[in-house]
Parts: C-alpha cells; structure tokens; sequence
C-alpha cells in the first residue's frame, strides 16, 4: 500500500500521541510545535502511520521525535520522513539537521541518511544540555548520542 508524506497541520496533533506511544508529549505539545512549521507527516489510506515533529533552533532544525506505527515500519516512511525534512531544511536557509537517539536502535538509521555523531559536545552547549535532561530523565547516558547532519 502506498503512502503519502506532507507538513503537519495543527489538527493533526490530536493523533500524534497514538503514534509515537513511549512519548511523553501530549496532543498540545504537538501542537505547539507543528506551529513552528517543520513538523511532517505520513498517511497511509486515511490513517496516520508516521511523524517526524522538529523545531528550529537559530539556523539549525532539531527532531524531536521519529516514529512509524510498527505496522507501517520496513517500507521507507521512516527514511522519507527524514529525507524531506533535510529538503524542507535546505529550502529554509538551515544549515544542520540536529537529534538525540539511542546509540544502538536509532543512530545506525540516522548515520544511513548522513548524520554523524557529535562528540565534541562542549562546542555544542545546546545538544550536550539535551543529553544531561534526558539522563535526568531516566535514559542510560552511554545509550545516547547527540547525531547532526550539515547541509550543504
Ligand atoms: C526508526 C523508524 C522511524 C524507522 O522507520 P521505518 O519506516 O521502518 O524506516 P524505513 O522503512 O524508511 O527504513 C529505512 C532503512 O533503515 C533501516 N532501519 C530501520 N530502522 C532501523 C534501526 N533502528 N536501525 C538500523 N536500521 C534501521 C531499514 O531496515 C531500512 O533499510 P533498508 O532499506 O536497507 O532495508 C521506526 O523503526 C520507528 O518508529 N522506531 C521507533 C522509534 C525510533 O526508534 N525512532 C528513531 C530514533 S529517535
């Protein structure tokens, strides 16, 4: 079954939550950031089967969140989802795409489509400042890695 891609709408985010189950953001979260006009979303039929919702800091666009419904998984929304954004990206003047993820389940996915680890966190206060939340929050730190990718 095909599917389509296109920017989030605000009346999206109703969805979101079902989508992405281990997040913590509630329907206005999602909101909120679809207003800042990056956030992207994929259909299959009339169903939601992924989210990418990111958000510009300065002239770098952080994602937030990346999911796929498991049972749309393996059929290239995910790398769609991630490759729009890069073009969203480029066509707005961003000069890098930034994102936490788990070293083991996330970051392979992501060096695939050309993003590669920060490890030089001091020059980058503000991912450095999203790993310490996320370890204050519970994650395992050797787990995480902050990953970015320039845009030429
Ligand atoms: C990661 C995720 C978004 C991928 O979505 P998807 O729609 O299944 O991805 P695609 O179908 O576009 O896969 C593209 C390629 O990446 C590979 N891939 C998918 N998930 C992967 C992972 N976790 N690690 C390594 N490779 C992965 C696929 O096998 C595929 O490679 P192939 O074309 O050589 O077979 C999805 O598995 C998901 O929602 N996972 C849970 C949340 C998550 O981990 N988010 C990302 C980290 S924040």
């Amino acid at each position: 079954m095909s599917w389509s891609l296109r920017l989030a709408r605000p009346a999206d985010a109703a969805a979101m939550p079902d989508i992405a189950a281990d997040s913590p953001r509630t329907a206005e979260g999602y909101a909120r950031l679809i207003r800042k006009g990056h956030s992207l979303v994929s259909h299959v039929g009339d169903a939601l089967a992924g989210v990418l919702v990111a958000e510009p800091f300065r002239r770098e666009l952080h994602i937030w969140e990346l999911s796929v419904l498991p049972a749309f998984r393996k059929r290239g929304i995910g790398r769609g989802l991630v490759r729009a954004a890069l073009i969203d990206a480029r066509n707005t003047g961003v000069k890098a795409l930034t994102l936490t993820t788990d070293r083991e389940d996330g970051a392979p996915f992501f060096a695939q489509l050309g993003f590669e680890e920060v490890t030089a966190l001091d020059a980058h206060i503000r991912l450095a400042g999203e790993l310490a939340v996320e370890v204050d929050n519970g994650l395992d730190a050797d787990r995480r890695c902050a990953m970015i990718c320039f845009l030429d």
